[in-house]
């Protein structure tokens, strides 16, 4: 069975994790975190920057910084992981659901602007598959209502939208290195800002809510409880890791660019099979390469069509508003979004990643024109 996702591992992940353990504890913000933390920094140009043990805890702390609490409304895309709605509930915060662009599945700028009340702080965008949101015109509506923005960039590591790396557009961006992403850890994530008021709350919370920061830069003799936090950090030996998988970033995107333009170039004669959409001024990491077929009920027997043929071919998000957690949520303020709801059913991902062989991308393909056959 050809999988949908593989770690790429380089030769060096092994030794670098063997020597973590011979010579660090394993606790976050250790030497290998910190030359973690850099990398990001250098490809990010992002003044400050968090490793912390996922993407969801990454949001959560982005959300528990921005200050937000009952009473507030965040704005995140119905078409995401319940990551980027969860990070709201958990403040106490409401997330609302809004539509998606038909073209690039990322949030709807139209939309957003629907949405907007007296209660809304807040926007959280997804840049699904790496693909950018319309950023321009989503900064535009959350500086006339002064709205914050985290970018919730789980998908975007090594993803750029006019020379600029997406999760470096808003207030806060935070990366994910789970194990389905271009370069992983297992679990992981990482959280970018340049905003210095929010890299301190981020860093107290993170840190149990104390000012451990300044007792390990020498600022204070003894650190101490300052304000509500948690435990956030990534383990030492996990950053190490991350820090070999960091250094085939480049290699792994070109390998999956050429993936992603030959499957381009093999489906554009499919007029009905509706291909990824690259926005002017994107340079994607192809994290996801996800077609839309003309019908639910054809996206369906494509999926066992290509299961059938020893190929794994996936949809992905349950909207979120439709979700049992989403409608308790939403109440009577039920919102129909129907590009959310269509793309949800007619979008299916194929497998791409570095270990993708020839042989093997060469039968998705014919695979893909039998079923069209
Ligand atoms: C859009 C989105 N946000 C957040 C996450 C959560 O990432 P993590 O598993 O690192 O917490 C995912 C996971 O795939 C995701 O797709």
């Amino acid at each position: 069975m050809i999988v949908l996702h593989k770690p790429y591992w380089g030769k060096n992940e092994s030794n670098l994790v063997v020597q973590a353990l011979k010579t660090s504890d394993g606790v976050g913000d250790g030497i290998y975190t910190k030359q973690l933390v850099h990398e990001i920094q250098k490809i990010t140009h992002a003044k400050y920057g968090f490793a912390v043990p996922s993407c969801t805890h990454g949001l959560e702390l982005a959300c528990r910084a921005l200050g937000i609490g009952p009473g507030d409304e965040v704005i995140v895309p119905a078409f995401t992981l319940s990551s980027t709605a969860n990070c709201v509930v958990l403040t106490g915060a409401r997330p609302v659901f809004a539509d998606i662009d038909e073209a690039t599945y990322c949030i709807d700028p139209a939309s957003i602007s629907r949405l907007i009340t007296k209660k809304t702080k807040g926007i959280i965008v997804v840049h699904y598959a790496g693909m950018p949101c319309d950023m321009e015109k989503i900064k535009k509506i959350a500086k006339q209502h002064k709205l914050f923005i985290i970018e919730d960039a789980a998908h975007c590591i090594g993803s750029y939208y006019k020379g600029k790396m997406l999760g470096t557009f808003g207030d806060v961006g935070v990366f994910s290195f789970h194990g389905t992403k271009n370069v992983c850890s297992g679990e992981g994530g990482m959280v970018v800002t340049n905003n210095k008021k929010l890299a301190e709350k981020m860093d107290i919370f993170r840190a149990n809510g104390t000012n451990r920061s300044a007792f390990l830069d020498h600022r204070v003799s003894l650190y101490t409880w300052v304000s509500p936090g948690s435990s956030f950090l990534l383990s030492d030996i996990l950053a190490a890791l991350l820090l070999s998988q960091m250094k085939h970033l480049s290699v792994i995107s070109k390998k999956r660019t050429a993936i992603a333009h030959t499957y381009m170039k093999a489906f554009q004669h499919i007029p009905t099979l509706q291909l990824p959409v690259v926005p002017s001024g994107a340079k994607p990491n192809w994290h996801i390469f996800a077609v839309r077929l003309e019908t639910p009920e054809k996206a369906s027997a494509f999926t066992a069509f290509m299961k059938a043929h020893g190929i794994t071919a996936s949809r992905h998000y349950v909207p979120l508003h439709t979700s049992l957690m989403g409608k308790r949520l939403s109440g009577k303020q039920f919102i129909h979004l129907p590009v959310a709801q269509q793309v949800a059913e007619t979008l299916i991902r194929l497998p791409i990643y570095p270990g993708l062989t020839k042989k093997e991308v060469s039968h998705i393909i014919k695979t893909v024109h039998l079923f069209y056959a």
